[in-house]
């Protein structure tokens, strides 16, 4: 499925249309833009209207450094100690073949097989250039928020990458940040007391970019729900 790059005019079309994009073109976000679709994304909900989020928002110069020496230290396999690990360890079924068969199918995309293990690798550090994005997010929260903060968190990105459909934009949602830490913490104003989160990129989806054509499966909604009438 190539990307739409229109704008949604409708909630079920910003839903139909967002896929996490992982190439963008070479085109700036206008500052107001940008601002609109945080200010909108404010009004999200959280549990007893913490609001638990802070936006580091990084774009021009900033964001070109900090790109840079993300994917240095990427390349040169540093491992950081994430903040938290991105999945439980081990992974059980049926969510190891699901997160198995996205891996695959986006490599598929970008016709790296499974042998060439150096390709993948270097793919897998366009996360540390935002994929190129023109506007890079880093949300940090208080090391003492837990699971319902976290919850919030998410539901504040879902409305950042719903908004950004309306205003003809994509994004890409990066738990990637958890793991290179240091990079925020060099670059961004992160207080002690708080921890990196999650990460995003927002700008135009490259539409010729093969990457963007992949359209990730959902399982049916009778594997994951039950009905008590
Ligand atoms: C909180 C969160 C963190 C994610 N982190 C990454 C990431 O670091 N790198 C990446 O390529 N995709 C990341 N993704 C994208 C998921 O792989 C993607 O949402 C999933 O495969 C479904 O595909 P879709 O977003 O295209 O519908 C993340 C998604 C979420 C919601």
């Amino acid at each position: 499925m190539s990307l739409h790059t229109g704008k949604s005019l409708s909630v079920s079309e910003a839903l139909e249309t967002r896929i996490t994009a992982r190439q963008f073109l070479d085109k700036a976000v206008a500052e107001d833009v940008l601002r609109g679709l945080l200010e909108k994304a404010m009004r999200s909900p959280s549990g007893g209207n913490l609001q638990p989020w802070k936006l580091h928002v990084m774009t021009g110069e900033t964001l070109s450094k900090f790109k840079k020496e993300a994917s240095e230290i990427t390349l040169a396999g540093k491992l950081e100690e994430p903040t938290y690990p991105a999945y439980p360890s081990p992974l059980w079924e049926p969510q190891r073949s699901w997160r198995y068969k996205l891996g695959e199918d986006m490599y598929a995309t970008l016709d790296i097989p499974r042998e060439n293990k150096m390709g993948r690798i270097v793919w897998l550090a366009q996360n540390a250039k935002f994929f190129e994005a023109p506007v890079g997010i880093i949300i940090t929260g208080d090391k003492r928020l837990d699971m319902p903060q976290h919850m919030d968190i998410g539901i504040f990105l879902q409305s950042l990458m719903l908004l950004a459909r309306e205003a003809g934009l994509h994004t890409a949602p990066q738990g990637w940040w958890r793991n290179w830490t240091s990079v925020c913490h060099k670059y961004l104003n992160i207080p002690e007391t708080e921890e990196v989160l999650v990460g995003m990129a927002i700008g135009y989806g490259d539409p010729d970019a093969p990457v963007n054509d992949l359209y990730a499966d959902r399982a049916s909604l009778d594997e994951v729900s039950r009905f008590y009438r």
